[in-house]
């Protein structure tokens, strides 16, 4: 039989490798990973079926690392988790106020959280067979919700993560027409500890910070439970819906 493939692309993210490992662990998948660090998987005992390492998330770099997803001539792609995001880097750190708002700051947040997903999915979309039921989760966060902003601040991450809902949204739409094998979820994974939450985590009430292996868990079930029905889900860890 034809193992199911899935595709892990921000695949050195800490969540990103716990979804691996339980992948690598039951084997159920074949699975290929993209990242600009495969380190992680290069000292696995079992590695990932194929690894593909890109330099950055530039349009150029996510057209060629899609051609090469194809040269490997795979039947189907089953599952696929986009895992990419930035909150804080060495020159970046989330707004408390407006005064810290920067241009240039700004761009990047949107760069690599809301464009980076929509090229993959422009990208990978026209290789996604319509005989084949194929399921797309896009890491987003909760506090994109234009509902749910009570404490303001974060002003470009947030603003980013309703970008891209509203990319995602828009994409689902159209997927309706053209690829109804095609699901989209937009996941919040509830704030779990990884290097983008550790600045962050002292006021995280007791037992809400999650470590990367119970995240993983929970979403490889809500992925496989979750039916294909042309519509944009936009789910939590727990896999109930989020105000948008
Ligand atoms: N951790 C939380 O509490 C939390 C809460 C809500 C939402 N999320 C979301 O969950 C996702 C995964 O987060 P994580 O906590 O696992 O993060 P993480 O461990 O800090 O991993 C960072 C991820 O972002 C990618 N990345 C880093 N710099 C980038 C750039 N300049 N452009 C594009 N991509 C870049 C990395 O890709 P490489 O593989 O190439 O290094 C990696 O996939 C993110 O979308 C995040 O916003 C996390």
């Amino acid at each position: 039989m034809i193992k199911p493939q899935t595709l892990i692309i921000g695949a050195n993210s800490g969540i990103a490798k716990a979804i691996a490992d339980q992948i690598l662990k039951n084997a159920t998948d074949n699975l290929i990973v993209i990242s600009r660090d495969l380190s992680f998987y290069k000292n696995k005992g079992v590695p990932p079926t194929h690894q593909i390492e890109v330099n950055d998330y530039s349009a150029i770099s996510i057209t060629q690392a899609v051609e090469k997803i194809k040269d490997l001539e795979i039947q189907s792609i089953n599952r696929i988790f986009i895992c990419h995001g930035v909150l804080h880097t060495n020159n970046i750190q989330p707004e408390k106020r407006l005064e810290d708002f920067d241009a240039s700051s700004f761009v990047e947040v949107m760069m690599a959280n809301a464009l980076a997903p929509i090229l993959w999915i422009k990208s990978l979309t026209p290789m996604l067979s319509s005989k084949h039921e194929c399921k797309i989760t896009v890491f987003s966060a909760r506090v994109g919700s234009i509902t749910d902003n009570k404490l303001g601040g974060w002003y470009s991450y947030r603003a980013s993560k309703a970008a891209l809902n509203m990319l995602l949204k828009t994409a689902a739409i159209e997927l309706k027409r053209r690829a109804k094998n095609i699901k989209l979820i937009s996941f919040h994974p509830g704030t779990t500890d990884t290097e983008l939450s550790k600045p962050f985590q002292k006021n995280v009430p007791d037992g809400k910070l999650f470590n990367c292996e119970f995240v993983a868990k929970q979403l490889i079930s809500i992925v496989d439970n979750m039916p294909i029905d042309n519509t944009l889900s936009y789910v939590d860890w727990q896999g109930k819906e989020i105000e948008w």
